[in-house]
C-alpha cells in the first residue's frame, strides 16, 4: 500500500498486537436471531437464493422477476416488482397488531418528548404526502429537507416515499451555500425547513440559512416551514413562497394510497464528499436498499419485537437514512431520536435518555463513545443501563481502548459489541460481526455479512497476504448498493470501479488477518475523517482559496484523539498579507460559512511555499508527516527537497510556520 500513511502504519502495527477475543454468550446466543455459522456458507453459494428468501421480509404489490442483473458496474435487484417504501415502514404495520406500537419515541434537547405510534405515524406521513402533491410534486421530483432531529423529518421523508419523489436530505449542520450547491445539483422543487432546531441550548438558525441559500435556487417553488422554535427563532416568511408546516398539514386529508414504484425507481439522493470536485450525488433505489437496510438491521443488531433501539447520528447522514428509518421502521421496531447535544444540560444525557426509555440497543460512533472516556465513568455510572442488549459503532475505525471502555462502562461487560463497516455509497452495513456468532475482536469490525465479499488487494490488484495492509475493495454486488452518481455516471464508473476492472474499490485501507478478520485502517484517498464527518480536503482547500488574502492551501487530516482526525490547513498568502493570529480565525470562519462549522480548520498554518513534486502536485504525505511530528517519508519526487526540510523546522520550532 504505497501511499500508506504514517498513522495508518501506526494503527496497524497496534492492531497487529490485539489479541483478546469476546465469544457471544451462550445466552445470548441462544435466544439470537441468527446463530447458525451456516448463514454464511448459504450466502456464498447461493447468493441471489439468499436475498429471495430475505426479500420475504418486504410487502411487495407486485412480485418481481429476477433477483439480479448485473454488469458490473450495473445492478438492478428485484427487477420488475412493484413496491413502496413508505408502505413498508409505515402502513404494513399501522395495519396489524403494532398500529398502537411506538414508531418513533422523539425526545427534544430541551427536555419535552413525544411518541408517535404506527398510526399515528401513518395519518402524518399521508396527510404530508398530501402537502406534497398540493405543492405539486410529482412522482420523480426532487424534495429538499434540511431540518433537525425532529419526527417532522421522518414524516418528511416517509411522504417523499410515499409519493414517489426523490429525498435530498442535507444536514442541518451545513452552511447556505452547501445547501444551495444540494438543491441545485438536484434541482430540487420544493424544500421542507424549520425555523431552527436546538443545539446546545442554542438555536440551529436552519430558516435563516435557507433564506441564503434560496437567493440562489431556481428550481424551488415552495417552501414548507415547520415551526419548533417559535418567536426567538425570529424568522421571516416570504409571502407566496413560504408556507407553515402545520397550517398545510390542518387542511391536508389522511388519506394517501401509497404509490407503487418499480423496484429500481429512486428512492433518494445523498451528498457526500469525494476525491476531487463537489460533493456528489449518491443515488439509491428502492428495492434493494429497503431489503439491505432491513436484512443487515435485523441480524447485525439482533432486534426483537419489542426493543427500543435507538442510533445515535443525525439523519442527515446516512447511517440516520438506513439505521435510523428505513432499517429499523420497515423492521417495525421502535426507533428513537434525539434532537440535540450528548453533553445537554450535562454530559450524562445520553445514559439518561437509555435509562428513561429503557433502550436495549444503541448504536453511535467512535469518538462519541472517546468523548465519554474523557468525560469519565461516572456519567454512564449514574445511570440504569441494564436494559442494553447490543452495542454497536460505525462511522469511523475504533481504537481498541475506545472499544473495550464501551464494552466495560456502558455493556458491562454482558453485550456484543457490533462494530459496523460501511458508507454511504453502499447503503447498508457491510463488514460486521453477527452478535449471535461471531467471536469479537477489540477494533476489527470481523467479517463480510452473508453474500458479501470483501478483498484487500495490492498496488497491481492481488490480494495481499495476512496482515498486510491494501486495498479494501468489494467484488460481488450486493442489494442496497448505490446504483450511480446524480446526473454523473461517468464519476461513478471512474471513481468507484476502474481502479480493479469490475470490483468496487472503496476507498479505505484494510488489512486481513489470520482469522479472516478485517481491520480497516482509514482512507486512502483525499477524503477527510472528522468527527465521524467525511469532508474532503479539496472542498477546504476551495474554501480556503476563495479567500482574498489566501493564495495557495493544503489541507490534511492530522491524527486526533478524539475526533480521529482534525483538519489542518497550509496556506500560502497572497504577497502584502500579513500572516496574523487574526486572519488565522478569519480564515477558520471563512470555511466554516462557506462549508458549515463541521469542516472549520483546527490549525490553519502559514507558510510561504508548500511542498510541491516536478509535477506541481502538493505532497500531502509529507504535510501529514510535519502535523504529525514524525520522521518526512519519501522526498525525493519534490522539486525542491529544502522547501518541506523548512516547513517541518518551523512548524517545530514554532508549533507553526511562518
Ligand atoms: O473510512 C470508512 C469510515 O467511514 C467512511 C464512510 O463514510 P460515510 O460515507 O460518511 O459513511 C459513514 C457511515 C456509514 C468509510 O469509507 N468508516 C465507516 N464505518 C467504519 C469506518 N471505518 C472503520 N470502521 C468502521 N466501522
Amino acid at each position: 500500500m504505497a501511499d500508506r500513511t504514517a498513522a495508518q502504519q501506526e494503527r496497524l502495527d497496534a492492531l497487529l498486537q490485539e489479541k483478546r477475543t469476546f465469544q457471544p454468550s451462550e445466552e445470548f446466543r441462544r435466544q439470537a436471531n441468527v446463530s447458525d455459522p451456516s448463514i454464511y456458507d448459504r450466502a456464498r453459494r447461493d447468493l441471489e437464493g439468499f436475498w429471495a428468501e430475505e426479500a420475504k421480509r418486504l410487502d411487495w404489490f407486485e412480485p418481481y422477476r429476477r433477483v439480479l442483473e448485473w454488469q458490473a458496474p450495473w445492478a438492478k435487484w428485484f427487477v420488475g416488482g412493484k413496491i413502496n417504501a413508505a408502505y413498508n415502514c409505515v402502513d404494513r404495520h399501522a395495519a396489524s397488531h403494532r398500529r398502537n406500537k411506538a414508531a418513533l419515541i422523539w425526545e427534544g434537547e430541551p427536555g419535552d418528548s413525544r411518541v408517535l405510534t404506527f398510526g399515528m405515524l401513518q395519518r402524518e406521513v399521508n396527510r404530508f404526502a398530501n402537502v406534497l402533491k398540493s405543492l405539486g410534486v410529482k412522482k420523480g421530483d426532487r424534495v429538499a429537507i434540511y431540518m433537525g432531529m425532529t419526527p417532522e423529518l421522518v414524516v418528511a421523508m416517509l411522504a417523499c416515499a410515499k409519493i414517489g419523489a426523490p429525498h435530498s436530505i442535507v444536514f442541518g449542520g451545513f452552511s447556505a451555500e452547501a445547501l444551495a450547491e444540494r438543491i441545485n445539483d438536484a434541482a430540487a422543487k420544493v424544500l421542507v425547513t424549520g425555523d431552527g432546531a436546538w443545539r446546545r441550548g442554542n438555536i440551529v438558525p436552519l430558516k435563516k440559512n435557507a433564506d441564503a441559500a434560496l437567493e440562489s435556487t431556481p428550481s424551488i417553488e415552495k417552501v414548507v416551514v415547520l415551526e419548533r422554535i417559535g418567536k426567538a427563532a425570529n424568522i421571516a416568511m416570504w409571502p407566496g413562497r413560504d408556507l407553515w408546516w402545520h397550517e398545510l398539514m390542518d387542511q391536508a386529508s389522511d388519506h394517501c394510497a401509497a404509490e407503487p414504484m418499480d423496484s429500481e425507481d429512486m428512492l433518494y439522493i445523498l451528498y457526500t464528499s469525494g476525491t476531487t470536485g463537489k460533493p456528489k450525488g449518491v443515488v439509491h433505489t428502492t428495492a434493494g436498499y429497503l431489503l439491505g437496510t432491513a436484512a443487515t438491521h435485523f441480524y447485525v443488531f439482533d432486534v426483537k419485537e419489542h426493543d427500543v433501539y435507538w442510533c445515535t447520528a443525525d439523519i442527515g447522514w446516512v447511517t440516520g437514512h438506513s439505521y435510523i428509518v428505513y432499517g429499523p421502521l420497515a423492521n417495525g421496531t421502535t426507533s428513537l431520536i434525539y434532537e440535540g447535544s450528548p453533553d445537554y444540560p450535562d454530559r450524562g444525557r445520553f445514559w439518561d435518555i437509555c435509562d428513561k426509555y429503557g433502550v436495549n440497543i444503541l448504536y453511535t460512533a467512535p469518538t462519541a463513545i472517546r468523548t465519554f472516556m474523557r468525560w469519565g465513568t461516572e456519567w454512564p455510572a449514574k445511570h440504569d443501563l441494564s436494559a442494553l442488549r447490543v452495542l454497536g459503532t460505525v462511522g469511523e475505525p475504533i481504537n481498541p481502548e475506545a472499544w473495550m471502555w464501551y464494552h466495560e462502562h456502558i455493556g458491562r461487560g454482558r453485550c456484543p459489541i457490533v462494530d459496523t463497516w460501511w458508507q454511504t455509497e453502499t447503503g447498508m452495513i457491510l463488514i460486521t460481526p453477527l452478535p449471535g456468532i461471531t467471536a469479537t475482536k477489540p477494533g476489527s469490525a470481523t467479517r463480510p455479512f452473508p453474500g458479501v465479499e470483501a478483498e484487500v488487494l495490492d498496488e497491481n490488484g492481488r490480494p495481499v497476504g495476512p496482515g498486510a495492509g491494501g486495498y479494501l475493495c468489494l467484488t460481488k454486488p450486493w442489494p442496497a448498493m448505490f446504483r450511480t452518481i446524480y446526473r454523473d455516471p461517468d464519476r461513478y464508473v471512474r471513481q468507484y470501479w476502474s481502479r480493479y476492472e469490475g470490483k468496487y474499490f472503496t476507498g479505505d485501507g484494510a488489512k486481513v488477518d489470520e482469522d479472516g478478520y478485517f481491520w480497516l485502517l482509514g482512507r486512502v484517498d483525499d477524503v477527510m475523517n472528522v468527527s465521524g464527518h467525511r469532508i474532503s480536503t479539496y472542498e477546504v482547500e476551495s474554501a480556503l482559496v476563495d479567500h482574498p488574502a489566501v493564495a495557495e492551501a493544503a489541507v490534511i487530516g492530522r491524527a486526533h484523539d478524539i475526533k480521529g482526525q482534525a483538519i489542518a490547513a497550509f496556506v500560502t498568502l497572497k504577497d502584502g498579507t500579513a500572516a496574523t493570529d487574526a486572519l488565522k480565525d478569519e480564515l477558520k470562519q471563512h470555511v466554516a460559512r462557506k462549508i458549515g462549522a463541521l469542516a472549520r480548520p483546527d490549525d490553519i498554518f502559514f507558510t510561504a511555499e508548500l511542498p510541491k513534486t516536478r509535477s506541481a502536485k502538493i505532497m500531502r504525505r509529507l504535510l501529514r508527516d510535519i502535523a504529525e511530528r514524525r520522521v518526512l517519508g519519501d522526498t525525493t519526487t519534490l522539486a525542491d527537497p529544502m522547501v518541506v526540510a523548512k516547513l517541518k523546522r518551523q512548524y517545530e520550532e514554532t508549533g507553526q510556520a511562518e
